[in-house]
C-alpha cells in the first residue's frame, strides 16, 4: 500500500509516521508537510532514510503539489491543519485556509486519482463544550456545535469529508478524537508547556480557575484506533476517540509538579481565554464496541513517560524553544 500522509511532521503525524514504518514495513509513506512552525523533521530522523519513506515539503492548499503528491496512492491519512486553539484566536484566517480550503483541495484530489481510502483526523472539539456538572459525553450523534475559529475550520472539514462521500462516494471515514500528549509535542500546548516550565522553575499560567476539564489520550493510543479504522472501519462512518481520563486542567498541572518534585506555588492563573470551553468528554463505545479499541495508557503511566521523554529530550525542545516560539510565548503570555 501508498499511504499519503499530510502533516507528517507534525506532533501525532509523525507518530503515525514512525508506528506505521515500525509496524507495517511492507508499505511505503509520502509524507506531505510544508513544515510551519508547529513541523518538525528532527521528529523523524530515525526514520528519514527508510527506502519506503519520502518527505515532501508542500502546502496542502497547493493543488498542484497535492496532485503530484497523490499519484498512485491507495490511502490518504489527513493530519495537516492549524491545531493551536490560542493561535486560532489571534489569528483565524490561517485556520480558513488551511484546515478548510487545504481539506477541500486534498479531497478533489484524492476523488480524481481515485484513492481507496481518505481518512481524516479530526477533534472532539466539533461538538462543543460539555457542562461540568453533568455525566454527558460527546458520541458519534452529538450535533456539531464548534465555539473557536479552530473548531468551527475542523467542523467546517469534516462537513467536506461527508460531502464528498454522499454527493461523490469518495470513500472516507472519520476519527474524532480528544486531547493528545506524549512524546514530540509542540510545547504551546498544556502539558509540554508545563512540564518544561517546570523543569526550567518559571511560572506555569493556568487560565481562570483552572477548573477546565479535558479527557486526555496518550498519542500512541490515538495512532492505534486509527489503525483499527484503516483496517476494519466502515467507509462513510465516524468514529470517536477518547483516552478515558478526564482531568481538570489544574489538576494536570499539579500532577506533573508532583513528578518533577515542584512546588504548586509555581502555578499562576491567568487572564482566561476567550470562549473558553469548559468539559470535553467522549464515549468510545462505538470504537470499543466494533472495532475493539481500548486505550493501553491511563494518565498516571503516560504523563510519567511523557515527562520522562522531555527530561531526556533536552536539545530537541531547546531547539524549539528558539526563535519564533519566543515571540508567541512573550504575546501570549507577557503582555
Ligand atoms: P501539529 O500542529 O503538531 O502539526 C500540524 C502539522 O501540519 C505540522 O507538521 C505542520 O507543518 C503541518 N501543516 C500545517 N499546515 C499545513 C499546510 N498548509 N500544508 C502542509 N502541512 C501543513 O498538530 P497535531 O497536534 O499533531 O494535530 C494533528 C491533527 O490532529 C490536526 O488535524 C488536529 O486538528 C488533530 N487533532 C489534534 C489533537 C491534539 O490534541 N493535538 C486532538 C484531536 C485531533
Ligand atoms: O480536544 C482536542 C483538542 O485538544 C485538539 O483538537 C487541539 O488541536 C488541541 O490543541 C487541544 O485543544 P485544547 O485547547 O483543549 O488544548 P490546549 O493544550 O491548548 O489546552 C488544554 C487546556 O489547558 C485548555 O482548557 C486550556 C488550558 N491551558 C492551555 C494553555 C496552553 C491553560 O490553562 N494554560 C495554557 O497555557
Amino acid at each position: 500500500m501508498r499511504l499519503l500522509v499530510t502533516g507528517g511532521a507534525g506532533f501525532i503525524g509523525s507518530e503515525f509516521v514512525r508506528y506505521w514504518l515500525k509496524n507495517h514495513n511492507q508499505d511505503n509513506i509520502i509524507n506531505l508537510d510544508n513544515l510551519t512552525y508547529a513541523g518538525n523533521l528532527d521528529n523523524l530522523t530515525n526514520i528519514e532514510k527508510f527506502p519506503n519513506y519520502q518527505f515532501i515539503k508542500g502546502d496542502i492548499c497547493d493543488a498542484k503539489t497535492v496532485n503530484n503528491a497523490m499519484k498512485g496512492i491507495d490511502i490518504v491519512v489527513h493530519f495537516a491543519a492549524e491545531s493551536h486553539v490560542d493561535r486560532s484566536i489571534l489569528e483565524p484566517s490561517k485556520f480558513i485556509q488551511t484546515n478548510i480550503l487545504g481539506t477541500a483541495i486534498l479531497l478533489e484530489s484524492a476523488l480524481q486519482h481515485k484513492v481507496k481510502r481518505f481518512h481524516h483526523i479530526s477533534t472532539d472539539e466539533v461538538f462543543g463544550s460539555l457542562d461540568l456538572n453533568s455525566s454527558t459525553k460527546f458520541n458519534e450523534e452529538t450535533p456539531y456545535n464548534p465555539k473557536s475559529p479552530y473548531s468551527a475550520s475542523k467542523a467546517s472539514s469534516d462537513m467536506l469529508v461527508r460531502a464528498y462521500y454522499h454527493t461523490f462516494g469518495l470513500p472516507i471515514t472519520i476519527s474524532n478524537c480528544s486531547n493528545n500528549y506524549g512524546p514530540y509535542q509542540f510545547p504551546e500546548k498544556l502539558i509540554p508547556l508545563m512540564i518544561i516550565n517546570a523543569i526550567q522553575g518559571k511560572p506555569l499560567p493556568v487560565y481562570g480557575d483552572g477548573l477546565n476539564v479535558r479527557d486526555w489520550i496518550y498519542t500512541e493510543d490515538h495512532i492505534k484506533a486509527i489503525e483499527l479504522i484503516l483496517e476494519k472501519g466502515a467507509i462513510g462512518e465516524t468514529y470517536c476517540v477518547g483516552g478515558e481520563s478526564e482531568i481538570a486542567n489544574v489538576d494536570v498541572v499539579k500532577k506533573i509538579l508532583s513528578i518533577l518534585n515542584k512546588e504548586e506555588k509555581l502555578i499562576n492563573y491567568v487572564k482566561d481565554r476567550l470562549g473558553h470551553d469548559r468539559r470535553y468528554a467522549i464515549s468510545n463505545h462505538k470504537i470499543s464496541t466494533k472495532l475493539g479499541f481500548k486505550p493501553a495508557h491511563n494518565f498516571e503511566s503516560g504523563i510519567k513517560s511523557t515527562i520522562a521523554w522531555y527530561q531526556n529530550n533536552r536539545p530537541w525542545w531547546e531547539r524549539v524553544l528558539k526563535g519564533d516560539y519566543q515571540k508567541y510565548y512573550a504575546s501570549q503570555y507577557e503582555k
